[in-house]
C-alpha cells in the first residue's frame, strides 16, 4: 500500500493507494475515534458493486452505517439530492462526531463532500473514490459542491477529507470509456508538473490501459503527490492551483455547449489540452515536437484531440469561455505550457488565436439537451 500525505497543518491527511485499500476503512475510522453512526453515500451503479462489502466491514468493526444511494450521473450533483441526504442523516440521527463515506466517482465525492461540509456545520468526511478521475483528482484537495440550473459547481466549499482510500481493485469494474476519460487528467499532471511522469505514460501506456496494478499504483500515487503539492501551496486557488485547470477553459466550454452528455469531462479536456498546447506553441514557443508528443499521447489513449465546429458553435464556445470564472475584465486567460512539465497561468490569449486553433477538424459538436444552463461553469 502506498501513502501520499496532503500537508495542510491540522487538516493534513493521508491518501492510501493500492489494491484492497477499501478494507482499511473501519480501522482508519476507529483510529480517528469517529462516532459509530455513519453514512455511506454512493450511486446506484457503485452501491450494488461495493456497498454491501463496505457496510458489512463497518458493522463488523462496531460502526452503525446507513447507505444512501443517489442516481448515477451528474444530475445527482444538485441541491435536490443534498436535501435528500440531509433528511436521511437527520432521520438516522447522525451527530457531530459521525462521518460520511463518499463511495463512488467525482459526482458522489462532490455531493457527499458538500453534505459533510454543511450538515451540522460540518461532520467528518472520508473519500473512497472508485473512478480513475476521482482517484487522481476530485477526491484530493477539498473542492466539494453541487450544480445549480444556472451552471456547474456554482455552490460549494473547500472541505478536506480525514483520509482518502484509492482502492485500485475498484477500477476493474469501471467502463472502458470512463477509464480513458480519467487518463486525460493523468496526462495533464505530466504536462503541468512532471516531464518524467509524461515519459512514463508514453512508455507504459499499454500497461496502464491494461489496468496493470503495479504501473497503475505508481501513476495514481504520482498524480496524488502532484495534486497534494499544489494544494499545499495554494489550497483555495488564489494562484498556483489554477494550473490544475490546464485545458479546462476550452474543455469546460465544450462540455457546456454540447450539453453535458456528448463528451465526458476527460474527453472534453483532452481536446482542450491539445488546443492549449497548440496555443502555447504560438505564445510561449512550446516546441512543435512537444505539441506533437502531447497530441499523440491523447490519441494513443483513444481520446479526442480536436473538434469540428460550425461558425455559430464556435461563437457560442468563445462566448461561454468569456463567462468562465477564470476570465478577468473580459479577457480569456489560459494556463499555457512552456515545455512538457512546466506551465504558467493567467496568460491572455487573443480570441482570433483561439478560433484559429479550434478550426482543426474533429468530431462534430451536436448540442444535446442539458440540465444546466450552459453559460456558467466553475471548476
Ligand atoms: P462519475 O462520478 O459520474 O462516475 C462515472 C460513471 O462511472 C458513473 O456512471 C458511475 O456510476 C460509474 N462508476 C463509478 N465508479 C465505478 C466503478 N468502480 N465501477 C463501475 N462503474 C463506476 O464521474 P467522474 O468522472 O468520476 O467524476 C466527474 C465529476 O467530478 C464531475 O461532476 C466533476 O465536476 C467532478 N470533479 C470534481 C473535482 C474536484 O476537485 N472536486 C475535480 C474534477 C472533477
Ligand atoms: N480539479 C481542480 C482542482 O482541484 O483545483
Amino acid at each position: 500500500m502506498r501513502t501520499v500525505k496532503v500537508p495542510l497543518g491540522d487538516r493534513s491527511y493521508p491518501i492510501y493507494i493500492g489494491a484492497g485499500a477499501l478494507s482499511r476503512l473501519p480501522m482508519e475510522c476507529a483510529r480517528r475515534q469517529l462516532a459509530a453512526r455513519c453514512a455511506v453515500i454512493s450511486d446506484r451503479n457503485v452501491a450494488p458493486l461495493y456497498g454491501d462489502r463496505v457496510l458489512r466491514s463497518l458493522r463488523e468493526a462496531g460502526f452503525d452505517p446507513i447507505l444512501i444511494a443517489v442516481p448515477a450521473g451528474e444530475k445527482a450533483k444538485s441541491l435536490r439530492f443534498v436535501q435528500q441526504c440531509y433528511e436521511q442523516l437527520a432521520v438516522h440521527r447522525l451527530e457531530r462526531g459521525s462521518f460520511i463515506v463518499a463511495l463512488g466517482g467525482g459526482v458522489v465525492g462532490d455531493l457527499a463532500g458538500f453534505v459533510a461540509a454543511t450538515y451540522l456545520r460540518g461532520i467528518a468526511l472520508v473519500q473512497a473514490p472508485t473512478t480513475l478521475l476521482a482517484q487522481v483528482d476530485s477526491s484530493v484537495g477539498g473542492k466539494v459542491g453541487v450544480n445549480l440550473p444556472a451552471g456547474k459547481n456554482l455552490v460549494g466549499a473547500f472541505y478536506q477529507p480525514r483520509f482518502v482510500l484509492c482502492d485500485l481493485d475498484t477500477l476493474n469494474s469501471l467502463p472502458r470509456r470512463e477509464f480513458r476519460a480519467g487518463l486525460a487528467e493523468v496526462i495533464k499532471y505530466g504536462i503541468i508538473y512532471d516531464a518524467a511522469l509524461f515519459r512514463l505514460l508514453e512508455r507504459d501506456l499499454a500497461g496502464i490501459l491494461g489496468r496493470e496494478r503495479g504501473v497503475l499504483a505508481a501513476v495514481v500515487a504520482r498524480c496524488c503527490a502532484i495534486k497534494a503539492d499544489v494544494v499545499r501551496q495554494d489550497e483555495t486557488e488564489s494562484g498556483l492551483r489554477a494550473i490544475l485547470n490546464f485545458g479546462h477553459t476550452i474543455g469546460h466550454a465544450i462540455e457546456a455547449v454540447s450539453g453535458y452528455g456528448k463528451f465526458l469531462h476527460g474527453e472534453a479536456i483532452s481536446i482542450g489540452q491539445t488546443a492549449a498546447a497548440r496555443i502555447s506553441s504560438r505564445i510561449l514557443r512550446l516546441r512543435p515536437s512537444d505539441v506533437e508528443r502531447i497530441t499523440n499521447l491523447f490519441k494513443r489513449a483513444d481520446l479526442p484531440t480536436s473538434i469540428q465546429l460550425r461558425g455559430a458553435q464556435r461563437a457560442k464556445l468563445i462566448e461561454t469561455m468569456r463567462l468562465d470564472k477564470k476570465v478577468r475584465g473580459g479577457e480569456i486567460k489560459f494556463v499555457l505550457a512552456k515545455r512538457i512539465g512546466h506551465v504558467v497561468w493567467g496568460e491572455k490569449v487573443p480570441t482570433a488565436l483561439i478560433e484559429e486553433t479550434l478550426d482543426a477538424a474533429g468530431p462534430a459538436l451536436n448540442p444535446q439537451p442539458s440540465i444546466l444552463n450552459p453559460s456558467r461553469v466553475r471548476c
